[in-house]
């Protein structure tokens, strides 16, 4: 029997391996990490992360072959092949701080399966890391082999949070980097062999290790970028009475651009985005390319600006103050169907209408009140480092209620802030939460999911991103 052991039970680790576990039931899977909290919420009827349709498959194979553990090193010495999906954050401080990926986990890990092994690995990175990463993998081992071979690839993972079973089930395709030696060759096609239990043999493309480690940058920066874009677009549009919606449909309608990932936003979150980019700029910057690093910083430059602009309509909207006003804010998470937060839009956004002093109640269908009140504590970068983790201040604690569904949050409130695209939030009675409301009452859509025509008639003042503006909003001044 193949035995894989991955090393992290986040929310790559965990549902990757749930699904190796599912489809190769000749398979051992073991997911190892260093939180006991975390395994043993793996172990529990409360999985660490909510994904639709991931509890119903790690309760089918949990204990048959899919095992959470803490006893790290004893399943690393007994794996064929080791993923290593552990965070790979920004670095906070030193050389390339603020940009470059922080490997102290990676390392660390690496460092850990040479001490341990005793037979020839397999070692995956699963984890996105910078291009050439492998090479310093390959280094530590061989420096620590006592005599044992390993193989280093490059697998990177492509699930988006929210749709990671989906995505798993039916990927647009695997990706396995290798060294282009014999050994390499094989190793490439031992992993291939694992994937090929569900994914058809033509979605599985195999590169050289760099390739392979560079097209996961490329790919989320190309994504990001496209938000950007948008983004960009939406602000012209309000300018000039476009409507991104229609915009993004015509434009979308070209065959050579396609119609998905171009819904305007208050601005992109997760994990992934921001940090790969400010990576990707980083080793542009290292490879003497300032001319590249400044193309793709342009991207996250407008996500700020999205979310600022964001904030700054909410306020001038308000009479240019929400000082002392009560403000709903339904929805905390980066996108729908998930519990994540981090780099989520809302930290920025209600930090800045927290800096123009409102009271903010705060609604999500997944996000806890402990979560949310650490995130809008956390400095930034810090929400993947937990040893800074810091208290909220008591003035900002007094400002922020959590609420227990959205009428409970507008109830009495000045203004309503949609900052993820829940579906509940499509179906909400709207006239009971305008009646319970102060007036005049604003809708601030930032992501675009109520119908604004019906809200307006009930009496709303509504703003949704890139849209043509109210004539209230328009008397008001311009925001930058
Ligand atoms: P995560 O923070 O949810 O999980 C990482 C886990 O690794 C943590 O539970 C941590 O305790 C554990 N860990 C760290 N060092 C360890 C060690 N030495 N030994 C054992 N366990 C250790 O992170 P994630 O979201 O799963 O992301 C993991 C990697 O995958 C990152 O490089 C990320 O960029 C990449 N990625 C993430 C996504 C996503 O949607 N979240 C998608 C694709 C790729
Ligand atoms: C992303 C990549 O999609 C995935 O391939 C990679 O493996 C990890 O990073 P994720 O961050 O989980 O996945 O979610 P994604 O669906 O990409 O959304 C990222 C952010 O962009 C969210 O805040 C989302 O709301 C926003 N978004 C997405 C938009 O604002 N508009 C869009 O059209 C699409």
């Amino acid at each position: 029997m193949v035995k894989i052991c991955c090393i992290g039970a986040g929310y790559v680790g965990g549902p990757t391996m749930a699904v190796i576990a599912l489809k190769c039931p000749a398979i051992e899977v073991a997911v190892v990490d260093i939180s006991v909290p975390r395994i043993a919420a793996w172990n529990s009827d409360q999985l660490p992360i909510y994904e639709p349709g991931l509890d119903e498959i790690v309760k089918q194979c949990r204990g048959k072959n899919l095992f959470f553990s803490t006893a790290v090193e004893k399943h690393v010495a007994e794996a064929d092949i080791i993923f290593v999906s552990v965070n790979t954050p920004t670095k906070t401080r030193g050389l390339g701080a603020g940009k470059a990926a922080d490997l102290t986990y990676w390392e660390s890990a690496a460092r850990m399966i040479a001490d341990v092994s005793k037979s020839d690995k397999i070692v995956v990175e699963k984890s996105t890391v910078p291009v050439k990463t492998a090479e310093a993998i390959e280094k530590i081992l061989a420096h620590n082999s006592k005599g044992i071979k390993y193989q280093i690839l490059s697998n990177p993972e492509f699930l988006a949070e929210g749709t990671a079973i989906e995505d798993l089930f039916k990927p647009d395709r695997v990706l396995i980097g290798g060294r282009e030696t014999p050994d390499g060759q094989k190793a490439i096609q031992a992993l291939k062999a694992v994937y090929a239990n569900w994914v058809p043999e033509d979605r599985i493309i195999t590169t050289n290790l760099w390739s392979a480690e560079l097209s996961k940058l490329a790919a989320n920066a190309f994504l990001a970028q496209r938000i950007s874009s948008v983004n960009a677009m939406s602000a012209l549009c309000e300018a000039t009475g476009a409507n991104i919606s229609e915009v993004s449909h015509a434009v979308g309608k070209d065959t050579r651009i396609g119609p998905k990932f171009l819904n305007a936003s208050v601005g992109f979150g997760g994990s992934c985005f921001q940090k790969d980019i400010l990576n990707l700029v980083y080793i542009c910057e290292c490879n003497g390319l300032p001319e590249v690093a400044d193309y793709w910083k342009q991207v996250i430059k407008v996500n700020d600006y999205q979310k600022s602009r964001f904030v700054n309509r909410v306020v001038s909207s308000m009479f240019n103050t929400v000082s002392g006003k009560k403000i709903a804010i339904l929805g905390f998470a980066f996108k729908k169907d998930t519990g994540d937060t981090r780099e989520t839009a809302a930290i920025d956004v209600c930090n800045g209408l927290l800096g123009d002093k409102a009271h903010l109640s705060i609604y999500d269908l997944q996000v806890t009140e402990e979560q949310i009140r650490r995130d809008l504590s956390m400095k930034k970068f810090d929400w993947d480092h937990p040893i800074h983790l810091q208290p909220m201040s008591p003035a900002a604690a007094k400002e922020v209620s959590v609420a227990w569904d959205a009428y409970e949050a507008a109830k009495g409130a000045h203004g309503i802030c949609i900052l993820t695209e829940w579906d509940e939030f499509k179906t909400l009675d709207y006239k009971k939460i305008y009646d319970s409301m102060q007036k005049p009452a604003f809708l601030f859509d930032g992501r675009n999911v109520v119908d604004a025509g019906k809200l307006r008639e009930i009496g709303f003042i509504v703003y949704s991103i890139g849209k043509p503006l109210d004539s209230w909003l328009k008397d008001m001044p311009a925001v930058a």
